[in-house]
């Protein structure tokens, strides 16, 4: 019997990368899984891969930086399957490197507006859900830039210390309701979101790990599962670094 046998799972940005893989991996452990990500995606092959595991899937289109797109994925999963047990609040962007004094204030608002605004929007109405039923668990995709400052990043890494503090809310508010959210805190993983990479600066961040690889998607995806199954059931405001080591160092 797999770990989230029958549980209603929800997966922002579900499409590509860490949520693909999260997808995937909840798949195999029995989950139904519902895709949520941009109506402009072809999720047709995501959901062909689900199904041929064997899993009852399906995809939503969000825009989680729209408060009313996220409200209606929300809605429209609870109507399909009558309640949602886990939400894996993935979906994010990344941004150009560029120094504070000189940063384009439109970068700013687009990395927040998607990554913390749009965060906040998902776990509002997951939390509207999961107060209703009386459980729920709730898992935030962060980043090691939320941990510490990732230079040239700064819209990013303040997204990212901005979805610790909703994780870390949602622990200390509605822990006594049955209620739990922790965060994943990746460093580089090998994902359609460093395509456009140049080579030197990938080479940089190999060298900088003690592990001397990017990570996988599939990595992460496990570290999802511990937190969305019952193997995590007194984690409550857990942040797990996923980094081949860098904050040891
Ligand atoms: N890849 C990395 O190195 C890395 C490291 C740390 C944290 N992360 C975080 O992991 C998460 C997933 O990243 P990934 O590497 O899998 O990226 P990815 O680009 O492969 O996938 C991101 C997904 O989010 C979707 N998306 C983008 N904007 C959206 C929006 N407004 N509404 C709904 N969906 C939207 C995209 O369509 C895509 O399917 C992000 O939050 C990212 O910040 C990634």
């Amino acid at each position: 019997m797999g770990k989230l046998e029958k549980k209603v799972v929800f997966i922002t940005g579900g499409n590509s990368g860490i949520g693909l893989a999260s997808c995937l991996a909840a798949a195999r452990e029995g989950a139904t899984v519902v895709v949520a990500d941009l109506a402009s995606v072809n999720h047709e092959p995501v959901l062909k891969q689900l199904k041929d595991l064997g899993a009852e899937a399906s995809f939503v289109p969000i825009d989680v930086s729209d408060s009313a797109s996220v409200k209606k994925a929300i809605e429209t999963t609870v109507e399909k399957y009558g309640r949602l047990d886990v939400a894996l609040n993935n979906a994010g962007i990344g941004a150009p490197y560029s120094s504070i004094h000189e940063m384009d204030e439109k970068v700013w608002d687009r990395v927040i507006a998607i990554n913390l605004t749009g965060q906040f929007y998902c776990v509002k109405y997951e939390l509207q859900q999961f107060v209703k039923q009386g459980y729920g668990v709730i898992v935030n995709l962060a980043s090691l830039a939320g941990l510490v400052a990732e230079p040239g990043l700064v819209p990013y890494t303040a997204s990212k210390h901005g979805v610790l503090g909703i994780t870390k809310n949602i622990a200390v508010q509605y822990g006594h309701q049955n209620i739990r959210a922790n965060a994943i805190c990746p460093y580089y993983i090998d994902t359609p979101l460093l395509k456009d990479l140049n080579a030197n600066v990938r080479d940089k961040w190999i060298e900088r790990t003690p592990m001397k690889r990017l990570g996988k998607a599939e990595e992460v995806a496990q570290a999802f599962i511990f937190f969305a199954s019952d193997d995590s059931s007194y984690c409550n405001g857990s942040i797990l670094a996923i980094d081949g080591g860098v904050l040891a160092g």
